[in-house]
């Protein structure tokens, strides 16, 4: 009997429970994502994204004075550091934003005083830090592939508000922003996702804060994961391209049975824990409809449904947070590529709260394999 008859295989770790969590609970049974306790609609709908990052890495939300000194602390940390730049200044425009999002994470990581303090103390200090940093490298990299200058952060401004801001170059109004907050609020945390895991595999290690953000950066590209956000609008611009006349539901039909065919998958739709549609989704959805109705794209609105009712008609599965996330920021006006470097500004709030419950009670990650090779063989 071989190795892999006798011991029970979890391919994709599926239904496996490898540790506890303090953080936020998914529920897909009552469908509801919690944060430290908070329906995460409740959080979108009533705190800041900064409440939120707050809330994540303390287990509480933020006094007044707290909120202030963290506020304090994130936009003093805004300025595109001068050697992060460089750095990615040397970087192709033909890379990939996702790759220079991960090149930058390192190298905030490599010129931080307290890389090698993985102390709770040092590890809030320099989550606090890159959480910060991102916007502008993200911004940043968007303008220099449009042939754009960086523009400065205005401390003025709340996290969302200057993100826009140091993106477009001007004040985004205040549906945007508000529609943009939201996004960040979703996509801040989600449990043992492939991603966090990641982080939490690097960490158990004893390996640092960044070298931990900058692993799991490289997990969210994959577009099973993260990268399904920029993969919705490739989806949307083929069934857009795709021929079956001018009615859209008709197109996105055919679009969609040809896929289908060819064994692909739908990207923006299905998830490993979520079976009957993913609790992110409604309030997502209702920040698209606004950009919608801001923009006056009632074509993307037409194009949104028919793609979901066609999955519904022939799969029955349901959109996940990247189906409604990224035509809202193609709305807003961000370039596809730039998507999943959104999502990594948001996440590493999620990211960085784990690696620190990790260190709380570490014990290297370390599964088995079972041998299904050959025999034992000998060269002579
Ligand atoms: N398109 C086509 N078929 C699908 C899809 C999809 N999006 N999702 C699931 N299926 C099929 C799957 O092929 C399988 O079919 P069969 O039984 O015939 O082999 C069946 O549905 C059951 O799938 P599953 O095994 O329960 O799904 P999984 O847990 O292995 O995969 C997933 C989850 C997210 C990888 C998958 O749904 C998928 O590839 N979705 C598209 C990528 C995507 O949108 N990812 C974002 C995930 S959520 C947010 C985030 O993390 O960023």
């Amino acid at each position: 009997m071989t190795e892999t008859a006798q011991q029970q295989i979890h391919k994709g770790l599926a239904g496996v429970v490898v540790d506890t969590t303090r953080i936020s609970k998914v529920n897909p049974e009552t469908n509801s994502l919690l944060y430290r306790g908070y329906p995460v609609q409740e959080l979108a709908a009533q705190r800041s994204f900064e409440e939120v990052a707050y809330l994540l890495w303390y287990g509480e939300l933020p006094t007044p004075e707290q909120l202030a000194e963290l506020t304090a602390a994130e936009r003093a940390g805004r300025a595109l550091d001068p050697v992060v730049r460089k750095v990615v200044d040397e970087l192709p425009t033909t890379a990939h934003p996702m790759d220079v999002c991960r090149t930058a994470a390192s190298v905030v990581g490599a010129r931080d005083s307290q890389t090698e303090d993985s102390s709770r103390e040092a590890n809030l200090a320099k989550a606090l830090r890159l959480w910060a940093a991102m916007p502008a490298v993200v911004a940043y990299d968007q303008r220099r592939r449009r042939g754009q200058d960086a523009v400065e952060p205005r401390e003025d401004l709340d996290y969302s508000a200057n993100f826009l801001w140091m993106a477009f170059g001007e004040e985004a109004a205040a549906d945007v922003v508000e529609a943009f907050k939201v996004s960040m609020i979703l996509y801040a945390e989600h449990s043992f996702n492939a991603s966090t895991f990641t982080a939490r595999v690097i960490t158990s290690t004893l390996a640092d804060l960044h070298s931990a953000v900058t692993g799991a950066i490289g997990a969210l590209k994959g577009p099973l994961h993260g990268g399904a956000n920029e993969a919705v609008m490739h989806t949307f611009e083929e069934i857009l391209a795709a021929s079956g006349g001018e009615d859209l539901s008709v197109r996105a039909k055919s679009w969609l049975d040809d896929a289908l065919a060819n064994k692909r998958k739908i990207m923006g739709f299905g998830h490993r824990v979520y079976k009957h549609g993913d609790s992110r989704v409604p309030t997502m959805k209702a920040s698209l409809d606004k950009m919608i109705e801001h923009y006056g794209r009632q074509d993307l609105a037409e194009l949104y449904a028919s793609l979901e009712s066609a999955m519904g008609e022939a799969k029955n599965i349901k959109p996940n947070l990247d189906y409604p996330a990224g035509p809202t920021y193609h709305l807003m006006g961000f370039d596809t590529p730039t998507f999943t470097p959104l999502f990594v500004a948001s996440r590493i709030t999620g990211w960085t709260a784990h690696i620190m419950e990790q260190l709380e009670a570490n014990s290297l990650i370390r599964p088995l394999s079972a041998y299904d090779g050959p025999d034992e063989r000998h060269l002579s």
